[in-house]
């Protein structure tokens, strides 16, 4: 392990401790799918969890659910009547949500809607409050462009992988490094928007609607 592992783990450590049913989740998704390093692990989901209990929004939009573990960290933090929406484009993840969304005993806080999220953000007329986007990074500028007539005001939006295994750092980045400093650096110069880049796991951009 090196430092920042160690650090990691003295982190996860010392932070609340996992719900069982997010432990059994977890466990799950590294036995039976290809990419389990996508679920967003005990650290950054507490975060989710805690940022949903400070901000207590009503609205919740999640784009890419995955298996469904950051959706349920941020449905543990909800109040009564709030709601997650959480859209995925393959099905094939619909069992872990039939699982675990009973299982962890908040399921009526959830919708999941299968298929393509830009054509959702595009269409809906819904309004939230706390968006994390978690799905394919090259759509983040245009779909960041879209949620802002989509936010209520002080709403937050939470982009994460932002810091790219560290790659935005590179003299010479591929495609998708670049898509995710422009995106970056984008946000940070949008006069409706102010944000801070916190550099927990593979790096958040929290960005508040003004
Ligand atoms: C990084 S994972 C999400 C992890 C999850 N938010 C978590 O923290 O546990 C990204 C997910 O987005 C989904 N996805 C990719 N492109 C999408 C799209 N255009 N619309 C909806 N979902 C998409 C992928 O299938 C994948 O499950």
């Amino acid at each position: 392990m090196n430092k920042t592992e160690e650090l990691n783990t003295y982190c996860i450590q010392n932070s609340s401790e996992e719900a069982q049913y997010l432990r059994e989740l977890r466990r799950e998704t590294h036995l039976k799918t290809l990419r389990p390093q996508m679920l967003s692990g005990p650290l950054q989901g507490q975060l989710l969890k805690m940022l949903v209990q400070l901000f207590k929004p009503k609205n919740i939009l999640e784009i890419g659910t995955f298996t469904g573990y950051a959706t349920l960290c941020m449905a543990s933090g909800l109040g009564l009547g709030a709601k997650i929406y959480t859209l995925e484009l393959e099905e094939e993840y619909a069992y872990f949500h039939h699982k675990y969304f009973v299982l962890s005993g908040l399921s009526e806080h959830i919708e999941c809607i299968y298929g393509d999220a830009n054509a959702f953000v595009e269409n809906t007329d819904l309004a939230f409050d706390f968006v994390f986007m978690d799905a394919g990074k090259k759509d983040y500028q245009s779909q960041f462009d879209l949620l802002l007539n989509k936010m209520n005001s002080g709403g937050m939006i939470l982009a994460d992988n932002v810091l790219w295994k560290g790659r935005v750092l590179e003299e010479k980045k591929d495609k998708m490094t670049s898509q995710i400093d422009e995106f970056n650096a984008y946000v940070q110069q949008h006069e409706a928007v102010e944000n801070v880049i916190l550099p927990i796991r593979d790096g958040i951009n929290l960005i508040r609607v003004l």
